[in-house]
């Protein structure tokens, strides 16, 4: 039986607090909600499941926003039509990033803003990720494009940093010739 989780809204104070590193083995709870979250973030890229449950479509999530303060994050990146992979990082820390910067055309969008919020978020086009696994082995990601802006976006959660902070008021908006739009 599928359950949705009760992602908070921006308005909750818990998510401009910084999160804590998580310790291993991960309590079996902290499995359960990755679990979850691996399914419901699925579900809602998934047109049929995304009417039938009421999702809105989101490809991340971040610990804080279900009210855990641990560092923990989850990506499903359709990198293909109904092709999924998954990407579960506890502790995750930016090794490395390009110099060349890129912004989502369309904007961000976060399962804890539930509005519209205009305007290009300035991110770093490739990433590298380090951290660990759900059993605690180190792991290294490689993210471009699409995947190192989601990377950024949900280790910003961990910061207690929300996506259109990084929106600059006096430059909302970047044209083509100023910042590669994806
Ligand atoms: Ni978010």
């Amino acid at each position: 039986m599928f359950q949705k989780l009760n992602i908070l809204d921006e308005k909750e104070k818990i998510l401009r607090k910084k999160s804590e590193e998580a310790t291993f083995p991960l309590p079996q709870e902290y499995k359960d909600y990755i679990d979850r979250a691996i399914q419901e973030l699925t579900y809602s890229q998934i047109e049929e499941y995304a009417e039938k449950y009421d999702l809105r479509p989101g490809m991340g999530l971040a610990f804080p926003q279900i009210g855990i303060l641990k560092r923990i994050i989850i990506i499903v990146h359709e990198y293909e039509e109904g092709k999924f992979n998954n990407y579960v990082v506890i502790n995750p820390r930016i090794v490395s990033y390009s110099d060349e910067m890129i912004a989502a055309e369309e904007g961000e969008g976060c399962l804890s803003v539930n509005r519209d919020v205009e305007g290009h978020v300035k991110r770093h086009a490739r990433v590298t990720v380090e951290g660990y696994d759900v059993e605690g082995n180190k792991i290294r990601i490689r993210a471009r494009e699409e995947l190192s802006i989601a990377f950024q976006h949900e280790i910003d959660h961990l910061e207690g940093i929300l996506f259109y902070d990084r929106i600059d008021p006096k430059h909302q908006f970047y044209t083509e010739q100023e910042l590669r739009l994806i």
